[in-house]
């Protein structure tokens, strides 16, 4: 974890920033796969170790904001937990490693929250996304589990999203030790990228290698040649030259913090030149994209910006047509670039999503549209120095959609559909790296991975 007077810091500034009552934060619980006992790889709540940075399931955390003290919840290991599980210090002793001077045992906190209930006293939590969390919250303010979402604290949401957004300095290099994992993820899945080889065996090994990093993968990998599918999480094929692999994957570091990135690789290490064509294109809407990021811009703008790129791009290959501006007003590139440019990154891949993605990336200057492709943009609001955004502008021939829309005469002016054919079988290509925005500018995070063509064939062949 980080040192204690980052985490004093952070829960000051936060006491700072919120109106009166109690904050209520809780950590995470094990899940269990199958059975009781045989549980996912824990992952703690991100607000929670944002603010306490404790990583043990059946934790709880109380910051009082009348009289500015903070209490840490959990009851410690009995004999039999240390059997089995090894020794782990008193909750007193890891709390106070977060510098946290009060603790209590998991059944004094509904006490203490009835009591400030009868006072009177606001309660505020974060929406749960855990049934479990769900549960409590029931148990402990007698709210019901079907209102508890919409019961969470606005101005707690506003707060912490405001803060968790801005990254600071050892926020910025935990990133950049998750990227140091996966930029080898991403050189040996590269290295593997030959004819013959399974998808498995390459998802294996570098899901192997976030582990060596002494973490794990920030979320499940995205390794298939099956590229028109955007989360596509199967790894069933066996790879042929020609595949167009995409591999969408990036590693947490042990204190939580993720990378996401992903790169395009031609199995066999040549692109064809059809596929060199397509994906000149998205590396030129990607270079767009990163060089428009600097505080002050909407990220809408940005992403619309790419549709640019991207329109004009297929329109040149004869994939588009008509009007590029009017083609990306209306959305008609949507059927080839169906989501967002990109999303916060932080603790969560997707940052914060679990509070609420309306708060993360919108706020009261910009709505949501409903146009199809731009209804998914997680971000669309004023970039600010110290967001993590990704940037993974993606082309891709998914044959459903295609048929539907040309069933529909749907955007038949912009729409080669008659030169689509050939593409059916083409898959997808998309190129995603993460960038920090700057007071001047922006960063591109992390050792660069090839990215080019050439650099991309290079590493393929050796
Ligand atoms: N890795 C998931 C995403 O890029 O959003
Ligand atoms: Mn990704
Ligand atoms: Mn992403």
């Amino acid at each position: 974890m980080f040192e204690p007077k980052i985490y004093i810091k952070r829960r000051d500034f936060l006491k700072k920033q919120m109106p009166s009552g109690l904050v209520l934060f809780l950590g995470n619980d094990e899940s269990p796969m199958n059975y009781t006992a045989n549980a996912y790889h824990f992952r703690q709540d991100s607000s929670f170790l944002y603010f306490f940075g404790l990583d043990t399931p059946g934790l709880a955390a109380v910051i009082d904001l009348d009289e500015k003290k903070d209490v840490v919840f959990g009851d410690d290991f009995e004999i039999e937990d240390v059997i089995w599980m090894g020794y782990l210090p008193t909750v007193q002793d890891r709390a106070s490693e977060v510098g946290v001077k009060q603790t209590g045992p998991l059944k004094a906190l509904g006490p203490m929250l009835k009591e400030a209930q009868e006072k009177g006293r606001a309660i505020h939590f974060l929406p749960p996304y855990r049934p479990e969390n769900i549960l409590k919250l029931q148990a402990l303010l007698g709210i019901r589990p079907e209102e508890v979402k919409a019961k969470a604290s606005p101005a707690l949401i506003k707060a912490v999203v405001a803060q968790r957004s801005l990254k600071s300095d050892e926020e910025v290099a935990e990133i950049e030790k998750a990227l140091k994992t996966t930029y080898k993820m991403y050189v040996t899945a590269m290295s593997m990228a030959l004819p013959g080889i399974w998808e498995k065996d390459i998802a294996g090994r570098i899901d192997g290698l976030a582990i060596a990093g002494g973490g794990v993968v920030a979320f499940p990998t995205i390794l298939s040649r099956d590229g028109q599918f955007l989360h596509n999480h199967s790894h069933k094929n066996r790879l042929k030259k020609g595949d167009l692999l995409v591999v969408d994957a990036g590693a947490q570091t042990p204190l939580g913090y993720a990378a996401d990135i992903t790169r395009t690789i031609p199995i066999g290490g040549k692109f064809t030149p059809a596929q060199k064509d397509i994906y000149e294109i998205v590396l030129k809407a990607q270079e767009t994209a990163i060089k428009a990021i600097k505080p002050g811009v909407r990220y809408r703008d940005i992403h619309l910006q790419t549709a640019r790129v991207i329109a004009s791009g297929l329109k040149a290959v004869g994939l588009m047509k008509g009007d590029v501006e009017e083609a990306v007003l209306q959305g008609a590139h949507a059927l080839f670039f169906p989501h967002g440019l990109g999303h916060m990154l932080g603790l969560d891949v997707h940052d914060m999503e679990d509070i609420g993605e309306g708060f993360v990336g919108y706020d009261e200057g910009i709505q949501r549209s409903s146009q199809f492709g731009l209804a998914y943009l997680r971000m669309a609001k004023e970039l600010r120095a110290g967001h993590v955004m990704t940037v993974e502008p993606g082309i891709y021939f998914i044959p459903v959609l295609i048929d539907k829309w040309q069933k529909e005469g749907k955007f038949a002016d912009f729409i080669a559909y008659e030169r689509l054919a050939r593409y059916r079988g083409f898959g997808g290509i998309r190129i995603e790296d993460d960038v920090l925005v700057t007071r001047d500018g922006r960063r591109v995070l992390g050792k660069p991975i090839p990215k080019t063509p050439k650099r991309i064939e290079e590493a393929v062949i050796g």
